[in-house]
């Protein structure tokens, strides 16, 4: 039931139509018990800096903000979180007096769905897969876990290579190598952990794996995959047949969401039984 005291949060998107965030959103305010209604702002790119401003105007508490925006709204902000900075976008904005402070929930999300699957980071070699968005997200917490080593493989290596440069200049060490795809050849590792985050394999295109060859998946001992749709995309099919543990990135579309969430409402945790209803909200709407 919205009253006069109704706290107002949501999501800057074009197109906005498709999100599933105000699904998700809206559960967490009911099950938290929170007096919060979550709608969708469907943002022309010309309009991103009135859109901040007018949501501030408007006392909105929160926002989320997703594609085409996730850099662009870096401009329009009081404060940015250093890990957003260091990673380059923007997903989550918190108020604050006198604007917003802007903090990336997509990398934070992806480390506590990694940790809910006692996947860990500290030590390993790493070998991420893709140099855009998600992937500069994957890249930064796992330099900040504590990878021994990330090899970064991109079709473009030129971005991989923009990407390693980023990396470790924010960590000041070079902890971080750019290679084509098909440099998993020249890795002298084992047992390392994989990270997909290319959009290559997502529905409708499921056959495709930017990866494919046996002699790269005998080199894990985990893959993860920020894919959620299919479930199990070619690239973990073929892990798993390799004997490596998989994960997919539906927990990390969770968790970022929930992240965001305990943001706007400071000391409340959502809980487990939660997480488990929007698993399954999630997959009945698909
Ligand atoms: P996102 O923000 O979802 O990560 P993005 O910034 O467009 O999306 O990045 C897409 C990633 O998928 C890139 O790493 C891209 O490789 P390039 O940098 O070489 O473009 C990768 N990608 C997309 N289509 C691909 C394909 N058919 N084969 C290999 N890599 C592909």
């Amino acid at each position: 039931m919205i009253s006069g005291k109704t706290q107002v949060c949501g999501i800057l998107a074009y197109p906005a139509e498709h999100s599933m965030s105000p699904r998700m959103q809206n559960y967490y305010a009911k099950m938290s018990g929170i007096d919060l209604a979550y709608v969708p702002f469907k943002t022309e790119p010309e309009r991103l800096g009135e859109a901040v401003r007018g949501a501030y105007s408007l006392n909105v508490l929160g926002l989320n903000v997703t594609v085409p925006h996730k850099q662009s709204v870096m401009a329009h902000l009081k404060e940015i979180d250093p890990g957003a900075a260091a990673i380059g976008a923007v997903n989550t904005l918190v108020r604050m007096d006198d604007g917003y402070k802007g903090y990336n929930t997509d990398a934070e999300g992806l480390l506590r769905a990694m940790k809910k699957e006692k996947i860990g980071i500290a030590g390993r070699t790493c070998i991420m897969i893709g140099a855009g968005g998600a992937a500069r997200a994957a890249a930064y917490i796992l330099a900040r876990e504590g990878a021994e080593k990330i090899y970064v493989l991109n079709r473009s290596v030129e971005k991989a290579r923009g990407l390693a440069e980023g990396i470790n200049r924010v960590f000041q060490k070079e902890i971080m190598t750019a290679l084509p795809l098909d440099g998993w050849k020249q890795i002298p590792e084992q047992r390392c952990l994989a990270v997909q985050a290319t959009s290559v394999g997502m529905y409708p295109d499921t056959d495709a794996s930017p990866i494919a060859e046996a002699g790269f998946f005998d080199k894990l001992e985990t893959a993860v995959d920020v894919i959620y749709t299919p479930a199990k995309t070619r690239f973990l099919k073929l892990a798993s047949a390799a004997g490596a543990k998989t994960m997919n990135g539906l927990d990390m579309l969770i968790f970022q969401g929930i992240i965001a969430f305990e943001l706007w409402n400071p000391g409340v945790r959502v809980s487990e039984e939660t997480v488990e209803g929007a698993r399954r909200l999630i997959l009945e709407s698909q």
